[in-house]
């Protein structure tokens, strides 16, 4: 007697479980859709006043993209790596702006792991996580490559491949609990189509369109999108010494770029909401030179 009860008691149980699994199923299925589109309704966004890093930006391009940046009412760090003077500056205009703007300039050599990490530390600390971060510093050692010491490519390197390495990473960092973010290396277009006595310069504008679009793959599921800007030649203290009669025949609208020129798609990869869903890209802002001569 006492078996049969504990047999139909039993037989009970198990009906009774395979009559609700497929709506228990449903149930948690359900649930999990429901999730899933909240989390697709739900806007991420950056601040009011999003806080950006701009590596080498005392000078040059750096200088033109913090100062965009300033005026779209970002929170600026102005890295550079000896010129204090000049970073001070960009920060008092910046700061000058009076539209919710801010700048603090911080000196960091960005081929040294330490130094970016406290870099990215003092930028939290002092403005908050980081939104945005410009790997724009960068140098050249032009030699050909038979006169070319392993020191002179290796620094090169150091500054203009292991640098945004260092950033990106200590930047992905800082945008991940957010899960929102944008990282823009500026490339160049010496990394597609090479140049002599660059070897060492195109080797690491090469190595960070790649990692350009490894890094855009491995974070877009994070909401962190990485783009590369590819200037051509673009009028700084980089070129100032070039003779470009010999150069303005290869660039089809025969003239330098200008700072500002790059500094505008770099905002609008930065801050335009139409740039939101565009990841692992470079874009040439070279007057046409990479498409060849004319
Ligand atoms: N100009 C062009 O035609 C051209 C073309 C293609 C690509 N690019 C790229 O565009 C970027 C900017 O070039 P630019 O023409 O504006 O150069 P630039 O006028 O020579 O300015 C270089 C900037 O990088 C900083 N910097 C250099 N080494 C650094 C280091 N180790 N750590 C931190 N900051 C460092 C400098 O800081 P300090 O002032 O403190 O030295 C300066 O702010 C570079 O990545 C360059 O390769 C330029």
């Amino acid at each position: 007697m006492i078996r049969q009860l504990v047999f139909v008691l039993m037989l009970s149980l198990i009906l009774n479980t395979l009559a609700f699994a497929p709506r228990a199923a449903v149930a948690r299925g359900g649930g999990r859709a429901a999730g899933l589109s909240m989390m697709a309704k739900k806007k991420r966004e950056f601040p009011e006043n999003p806080v950006a890093v701009v590596t080498g930006a005392s000078r040059g391009i750096g200088r033109a993209i913090a100062m965009e940046l300033g005026k779209a009412g970002c929170k600026v760090v102005v890295n550079y790596a000896s010129s204090a003077g000049p970073a001070e500056e960009v920060v008092n205009e910046i700061k000058a702006l009076g539209n919710g703007a801010d700048a603090i300039a911080i000196k960091a050599n960005i081929g040294d792991v330490g130094e970016i990490r406290s870099l990215f530390g003092e930028a939290e600390e002092k403005l908050g996580p980081v939104n945005i971060c410009v790997n724009n510093a960068g140098i050249t050692n032009d030699m050909l490559v038979m006169m070319m010491k392993p020191e002179d490519f290796t620094n090169v390197v150091d500054v203009n491949l292991n640098g945004v390495f260092y950033a990106s990473q200590a930047a992905f960092a800082s945008m991940m609990p957010k899960k929102i973010g944008r990282i823009i290396n500026v490339g160049s277009i010496v990394g597609q189509i090479g140049n002599p006595g660059q070897a060492n310069y195109a080797a690491a504008k090469g190595g960070v369109i790649g990692m350009t679009k490894a890094m855009a793959k491995e974070f877009g599921g994070r909401g962190v999108t990485v783009n590369a800007v590819c200037p051509g030649f673009i009028a700084s203290d980089m070129t100032k010494d070039l003779d470009t009669s010999a150069l303005l025949p290869l660039i089809p609208l025969k003239r330098l770029g200008e700072p500002h020129e790059v500094a505008g798609l770099v905002k609008f990869l930065a801050l335009d909401p139409a740039s939101a869903y565009i990841t692992g890209h470079c874009f040439n802002v070279d007057g046409g030179m990479a498409i060849g001569a004319t």
